[in-house]
């Protein structure tokens, strides 16, 4: 009998295609493409992927390109209440101990925002929300400081909405740059802020609800700390106590990252830091680590 051509089971396919990678002529494409193949094909044996399934599939992913514009990236949040964009960040921006950790950039990020003075406010409107001052210095992982780092921030506003997909607020309302004095300190005004909800109203929500999932993000001050000769950090910083900490919609909270806001509405701390009524303070070293940024980001949402 003449032994058969035609591969005759699953595994049989699985090798076919792999083979079928084999000419590939950048190493990192095959590798990407080979070991796709390999997991896709695992996957699909292991749970016994039916072709409803498969055609479901497709019609969601259509529809997550559907969604998506030049403000919407609904791949990206996908991968996002997945855990797979922090299992990437775990992966490729590992820090020693000690060190000022990475987490999720998000979508709402803009490039470009107006440079504030030291002890300048980010955010642009009275009715932003509680006041709060961060303060801390930015050192190298030796522990000296490193004058000139820059700090870029921004958060959503007490709306839970961030400035560039909500035209009530001001253009670059709670977003702004500044670099660290001499001995490394830096100091800012913003607003403690609030948990808020990613866009469920695509495949991102099928997946939120199809698991009885909540589409909160815990409270977070989105920071991005870079120096020369240092590696960039693209991270946030969590409000200590917050509801959703333990189960941030996007998995983006790590221990180092969760910081106290320290709760003032006396007189004399009013006459101290110049605000009456109710604020906060967060104090917050950024240890930064010598070495070249590996895997730049290049990215920056515009104003809908
Ligand atoms: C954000 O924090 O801005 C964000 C991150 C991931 C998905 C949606 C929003
Ligand atoms: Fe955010």
């Amino acid at each position: 009998m003449t032994p058969p051509v035609a591969p005759t089971t699953a595994a049989d396919i699985t090798q076919a295609v792999l083979r079928s990678f084999d000419q590939t002529p950048d190493p990192r494409t095959k590798q990407l493409l080979q070991a796709a193949v390999k997991h896709l094909h695992a996957f699909a044996t292991e749970v016994n992927l039916t072709t409803n399934e498969l055609i479901r599939l497709a019609e969601i992913l259509t529809a997550a390109g559907k969604i998506s514009d030049a403000s919407r990236h609904e791949f990206l949040l996908m991968s996002d209440v997945m855990g797979l964009t922090m299992v990437v960040d775990y992966n490729t921006n590992l820090k020693p101990a000690g060190a000022f950790e990475s987490s999720v950039l998000g979508p709402f990020y803009r490039a470009d925002a107006p440079w504030i003075e030291m002890g300048g406010d980010i955010c642009r409107q009275k009715d932003a929300g509680t006041p709060t001052f961060v303060s801390g210095r930015v050192l190298s992982t030796d522990g000296s400081p490193i004058p000139g780092a820059v700090l870029d921030i921004w958060q959503a506003a007490d709306n839970g909405m961030y400035e560039n997909t909500d035209a009530s607020q001001a253009e670059f309302n709670c977003r702004g740059r500044l670099r660290a004095a001499d001995d490394g300190s830096y100091q800012f005004w913003t607003t403690k802020p609030v948990p808020y909800p990613i866009p469920k109203d695509g495949p991102a929500g099928l997946i939120l609800d199809g698991a009885q999932r909540h589409n909160m993000r815990a409270a977070h001050i989105h920071v991005i700390v870079e120096a020369p000769g240092y590696e960039k950090v693209i991270s946030e910083l969590f409000v200590a106590g917050d509801p959703y900490i333990d189960s941030d919609a996007v998995f983006g909270v790590k221990n180092s990252l969760v910081v106290q806001f320290v709760r003032h509405d006396s007189s004399e701390d009013a006459t101290r830091y110049g605000r009456p009524g109710l604020f906060y303070t967060v104090t917050y070293d950024f240890v930064l680590v010598p070495g070249a940024t590996r895997n730049e980001v290049k990215f920056s949402a515009g104003r809908a």
